[in-house]
């Protein structure tokens, strides 16, 4: 719930503490009366500009990611990324009440609740859509759900994470290394380049460049050094109804696809996470 975060949440527009106020109908107030009303569905829309950014997902791409990773076909990466989290709190020389996890482009809030099922502490699922923000609202009881942009300043306390988690979403190192406490550490999820290599061929979809290493760790290389790598892959055997569902829960450009799917078929599913830690 929100009321678990609050403490590591701030204002977007001065960046003072907030707290929960009112019940029914809650709230978010900071110390200068900027006033967050937390929606029916449980997130708080911390955002501080306009509008959501044209990278948000929709609706149907939200609903297409939860159906796939519902039926447990990521399992493999949720348990490593669970694994090395709950090693990185462990060692992080942070008091468990005195943190959080931060999860960046949280999507579902599927990785991050299989890491408070780990570790025991509160953790903010950060997205830019609200759809996905609604699903993450309830994917685990110590989850709060921020609606906010994560290429903006972040609406979160230095030093609030023991681990900042960051799995196929945008990344902002700068932010990452200033919300992180210096005793925590950056897992970062990126698909390896033959990830979904059948669907890319068969479909004709574009490959994301972040799939080289050497992107990530430039990209990180001022503010991080990487502590350790972890693979998983995996052969998938999927449904048409899966491989739609996959290629619908992509990029934009992926999903305007999705109805092309006719045939299922294997598919290797192959990604590498990064344990970072602060400089
Ligand atoms: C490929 S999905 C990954 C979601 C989740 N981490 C997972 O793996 O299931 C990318 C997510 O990043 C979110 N996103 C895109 N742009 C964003 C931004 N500027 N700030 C925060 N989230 C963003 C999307 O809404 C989407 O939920
Ligand atoms: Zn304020």
């Amino acid at each position: 719930m929100i009321s678990d975060v609050v403490d590591w949440l701030s204002c977007p527009h001065c960046a003072t503490a907030l707290i929960v106020e009112g019940s029914p109908g809650m709230r978010l107030v900071c110390e200068e009366g900027h006033v967050f009303d937390v929606a029916r569905h449980g997130y708080v829309s911390l955002l501080a500009g306009g509008g959501a950014a044209g990278t948000a997902d929709t609706a149907e791409m939200v609903a297409e990611r939860a159906a796939f990773l519902g039926a447990g076909h990521y399992d493999g990466i949720a348990e490593l990324v669970a694994g090395v989290a709950a090693v990185a709190v462990d060692g992080a020389s942070v008091a468990p009440d005195e943190s959080c996890v931060l999860d960046l482009g949280a999507g579902t809030g599927y990785y991050l609740a299989r890491v408070l099922d780990a570790v025991d502490q509160p953790g903010i699922a950060l997205d830019i859509s609200k759809h996905a923000a609604r699903l993450a609202a309830r994917a685990h009881p110590r989850i709060g759900a921020v609606v906010a942009d994560a290429w903006a300043g972040l609406p979160v306390r230095g030093r609030a994470a023991s681990v900042v988690l960051n799995v196929f979403a945008p990344r902002n190192p700068r932010e990452m290394r200033r919300v992180l406490h210096p005793g925590g550490r950056a897992v970062v999820v990126v698909p390896e380049p033959d990830h979904l290599r059948e669907l890319i061929e068969e479909y004709g979809l574009m490959a994301v460049d972040d799939r080289k290493p050497e992107r990530l760790r430039e990209q990180f290389a001022d503010r991080f050094t990487v502590e350790s790598e972890h693979t998983c892959r995996a052969t998938l055997a999927l449904s048409a109804t899966e491989v739609a569902q996959v290629v619908g829960m992509g990029p934009n450009a992926w999903h305007e696809r999705a109805g092309e799917v006719r045939s299922g078929g294997a598919v290797t599913v192959a990604v590498r996470a990064y344990v970072l830690s602060p400089i």
